[in-house]
């Protein structure tokens, strides 16, 4: 099974391995790819893997010295010298991850989506708008945003976020942010494109997701997700993996029609998938 074929959205995948994001601090400090970022990734191909996500892409110019970045046009050639290396590798399926942080200082301030005014959230959707236009252009198979650990989508997604606006409290403020981006992505590339979010088991903060509310506003914020053709849903678990966040997962692949990719669910729990 987990060597076999596999089909969704358009994209066939050689087989089901897929190769999570681990940011390697390969790229250059000004975040160009290099050539051992190339070999890194063109040897996981080989291996055999079907589909590689790679590292978290920055979407700002924001400091964050040794990760990738697509900001700008001038990233492009390098990524695409990236997907076309990878593609050689017969079957191999090539995604990015793209990401979005806010400001956090050295003397310990941290910038909470509270602080936004509206200028900033419609920058952070042009900003992925942009990301996505030069993803395509440099040839990647699929496009999947960061709403995980304290990443900026994530803080808008969870339960912390306290913005009295149309993009804080309920459910639907909460996902409002990646809702919106997906819709322009979605314009901007067609409906064949693979798209997909990559959510939290936990959040591990007191208050934050995976308090009971969370957990039915979860399945809800699935159940939405399925009606848009965002063709993938990924909930990391890993290090954090707890029989918790294994149930959710699993009762995510009986809610969400599209593929689910998960990590940490051990051979008792696969067998027991619907897939
Ligand atoms: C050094 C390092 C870098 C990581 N970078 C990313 C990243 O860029 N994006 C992401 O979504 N997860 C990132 N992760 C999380 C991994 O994708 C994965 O969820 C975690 O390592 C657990 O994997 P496991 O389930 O195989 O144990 C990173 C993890 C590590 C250790």
């Amino acid at each position: 099974m987990l060597f076999e074929p596999f089909e969704f959205s358009g994209m066939r995948l050689k087989n089901h391995v897929v190769s999570v994001p681990v940011v390697s601090n390969l790229a250059t400090e000004d975040g160009f790819v290099t050539d051992n970022l190339i070999d890194r990734y063109t040897r996981i191909a080989g291996g055999g893997i079907g589909w590689i996500i790679i590292e978290d892409v920055v979407v700002i110019s924001r400091k964050s010295p040794y990760n990738l970045r697509i900001w700008d046009d001038q990233f492009t050639p390098g990524l695409k010298r990236l997907t076309e290396a990878v593609h050689k590798v017969p079957g191999a399926k090539i995604g990015i991850q793209l990401g979005h942080f806010l400001k956090i200082s050295m003397k310990g301030y941290r910038q909470k989506v509270e602080d936004l005014a509206k200028e900033d959230i419609n920058q952070i959707i042009e900003d992925h708008l942009q990301a996505a236009i030069r993803v395509e252009k440099a040839g990647f198979d699929s496009i999947e945003w960061d709403a995980e650990s304290c990443m900026t989508l994530s803080q808008f997604l969870s339960l912390l976020n306290k913005r009295t606006d149309e993009y804080g409290g309920s459910l639907e403020n909460r996902l409002r942010i990646v809702m919106e981006i997906y819709e322009v992505t979605r314009k901007a590339l067609g409906k064949g494109f693979v798209l997909g979010v990559r959510i939290n088991g936990d959040d591990l903060v007191m208050g934050g997701e995976y308090t009971p509310p969370f957990y039915g506003d979860l399945n809800e914020a699935c159940c939405r997700w399925n009606r848009l053709s965002i063709n993938l849903l990924r909930r990391p678990m890993g290090r954090c993996t707890t029989s918790k966040t294994r149930r959710t997962s699993f009762g995510l692949y009986r809610l969400f029609r599209a593929p689910v990719l998960a990590q940490g669910l051990g051979p008792r729990w696969c067998k027991r998938l619907p897939c």
